[in-house]
């Protein structure tokens, strides 16, 4: 067993762990933009943008965002998302994070099942897209798992080089393009 699959396999038996069908999917709101901020930092994976722009985020773009509560109302999770200007059926995933303690509980995939579901029932979705850097294999196995789910297709393409962005060491970006999509 991996260590990632042993870890998820402790905190399923937990009789306080949240689960897939546990969490509630909600949208967002300017409440929850510094949860998503602390969330975003925490995850020492994500670009931590400034915490004005989470606020912000939760206000103009609530409806292509979601936000995970546990029994408590506590967020423990969050997706953010836009449709893309040129591409209205398209939806881009911009960040997803999970607290670190409830990791591997399939709280991401059920925030990405509930963000699409919302979505596609209000505005119409045929593909989703992400970008991801080489090495993140958990956000790699999250949205291969997602298309397998939907019976989808991953096509992939660096979107971005390292030698694009200015000098801060970033890393590529890689586009993951899911679809088509049938809701
Ligand atoms: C990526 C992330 C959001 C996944 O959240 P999660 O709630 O643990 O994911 P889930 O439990 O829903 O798992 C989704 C799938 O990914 C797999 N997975 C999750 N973590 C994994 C890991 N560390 N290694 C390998 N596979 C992993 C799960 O087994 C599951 O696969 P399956 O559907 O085939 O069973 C979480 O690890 C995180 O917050 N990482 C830091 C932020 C980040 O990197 N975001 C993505 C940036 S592009």
């Amino acid at each position: 067993m991996t260590a990632h699959a042993e870890l998820a396999h402790y905190r399923k038996h937990l009789p306080s762990a949240p689960t897939a069908s546990t969490v509630r999917i909600d949208r967002p709101s300017p409440g929850d933009g510094p949860l998503l901020w602390r969330l975003a930092r925490d995850s020492r994976t994500l670009d931590l943008n400034s915490s004005y722009s989470y606020l912000l985020w939760c206000r103009d773009f609530a409806g292509t965002s979601a936000v995970a509560r546990d029994s408590s109302g506590r967020a423990i999770g969050f997706v953010s998302g836009y449709l893309r200007p040129e591409a209205p059926g398209t939806l881009l995933v911009w960040q997803i994070a999970v607290d670190e303690s409830v990791r591997g509980l399939g709280i991401a995939g059920a925030l990405l099942d509930g963000l699409c579901a919302r979505v596609a029932a209000e505005h119409g979705l045929s593909s989703l897209e992400t970008t991801i850097s080489p090495g993140n294999h958990a956000s790699e196995r999250l949205f291969a798992s997602y298309a397998e789910r939907h019976g989808a297709t991953v096509a992939r393409e660096v979107l971005f080089r390292a030698d694009e962005f200015p000098e801060d060491g970033h890393h590529p970006e890689v586009l993951h393009r899911i679809g088509p999509l049938i809701f």
